[in-house]
């Protein structure tokens, strides 16, 4: 791909639309932004006011101070049981460059990535930018959206060098157990196939306790870059906080490719990021339970639609709905049906297209319990005008 066909990502262009329609005046409630609304934690805030207050306001260090290093391989070690030293861990400006980083860092041009899908809308971009090819590995809806180990198998030539893994993932919600990653490690380790692990949504789990990563299963350790960062866990996302770790000639080529393209994290943001590890973990416990309180709502509320299907979400705060029932009349695609309920009933949602996934929607759930009621109501409103 070159970077002229890069497009705008999609979640970002329908909130930029929203946002257009509310400039107008119009009340339109946004299902669509993948942003918790919560704020950032205070001893984070705090720790980001120091640091300006003391000129902690020059470059870092490239990889990210080893402050913040150390702070982050003391959560991996108690969080996750995965030992990392400081050089092992990149800090980047959020998840999402710390993933490109060792995406590069991993992949030359022809090396296939396998991505589950429906998949985060960026990584098939991220894999063209780099010039490798994306190569898609359907989940099924009959199986819940999970991988399966058959499916996995039957994907992988020689040229796989990466698996993309995103548990809790956005968009369907699923998460894996250790059980099922140690059955994927397998697969991996017998073709050196590293994994790519997407752990941003680790703490907004519902019904686990978020802990398994691949990175734990036999022989995956030296085979697997975790992924992962502050937008989420700590509604952080506009510090811009994420960091990338694993071997250290990995995390080293792909802080190499950082120091060409940002240099470092934001300063502000890595003390910051040092005060929400270090700092009071109740108010992210608290967000979590308001999360799942959501969750619960909204599977009871759209469970009274008898022609929409979903998954309930086990982490994550989106809901990934079959709305295929909908489509071939006044509507033909997920895409019209998102312009329609966005332009007809103001409100917000993601077409599954974005996600490689026709016939489908996700809602987010990280607005305000009444808003969410109203979004909602909209959204069946919507879909009964059809
Ligand atoms: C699966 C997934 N990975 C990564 C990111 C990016 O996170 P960050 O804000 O840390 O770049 C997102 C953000 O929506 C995401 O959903």
């Amino acid at each position: 791909m070159s970077p002229a066909e890069v497009k705008l990502s999609p979640t970002i262009a329908i909130g930029t639309r929203a946002a257009e329609l509310a400039s107008q005046g119009i009340d339109v409630i946004s299902l669509s932004a993948g942003e918790p609304d919560f704020p950032t934690p205070p001893d984070a805030c705090e720790a980001g006011i120091a640091a300006i207050r003391a000129g902690f306001t020059k470059y870092t260090p490239n990889n990210g101070t080893l402050e913040l290093r150390k702070a982050i391989a003391a959560k991996l070690k108690n969080d996750n049981g995965l030992e990392y030293g400081p050089d092992e861990i990149l800090v980047s400006n959020g998840a999402k460059q710390a993933f490109f980083n060792a995406l590069w860092a991993l992949v030359s041009p022809g090396d296939e990535v396998l991505i589950p899908q429906p998949y985060w809308v960026s990584y098939p971009d991220m894999v063209n930018l780099i010039g490798a090819v994306p190569k898609f590995i359907c989940t099924p809806k009959a199986n819940g959206f999970r991988l399966t180990l058959d499916a996995l198998e039957a994907a992988c030539t020689p040229k796989s060098r990466v698996l993309i893994l995103n548990s809790p993932c956005n968009p369907t919600g699923v998460v894996y157990s250790q059980k099922e990653f140690d059955r994927f490690a397998f697969v991996l380790a017998q073709r050196k196939i590293w994994a790519l692990s997407d752990e941003i949504y680790e703490k907004i789990v519902y019904d686990s306790n978020g802990s398994s990563s691949i990175a734990r299963s036999p022989r995956m350790m030296e085979q697997t870059i975790v992924v992962n960062g502050f937008s989420k866990a700590y509604a952080m996302t506009g510090w811009r906080l994420g960091y990338a770790a694993g071997p250290k000639e990995v995390i080293q080529k792909a802080s190499a490719i950082q120091s060409h393209v940002t240099t470092n994290a934001c300063s502000v943001s890595q003390k910051a990021g040092v005060g929400a590890l270090r700092g009071d973990q109740k108010p992210m416990a608290e967000m979590a339970r308001e999360f799942k309180a959501r969750r619960d709502f909204l599977v009871e509320a759209l469970r009274k639609v008898p022609k929409l299907a979903f998954p309930v979400p086990q982490g994550a705060f989106y809901l990934w709905v079959d709305v295929s029932a909908y489509l071939g009349g006044r509507v033909k695609t997920s895409i019209e049906l998102c312009q329609y309920l966005l332009e007809k009933h103001n409100v917000a949602l993601v077409p599954g297209e974005a996600f490689g996934s026709p016939g489908y929607v996700r809602l987010a759930y990280a607005i305000q319990q009444a808003r969410l009621e109203e979004g909602v109501k909209r959204f069946i409103a919507g879909l009964s005008g059809l």
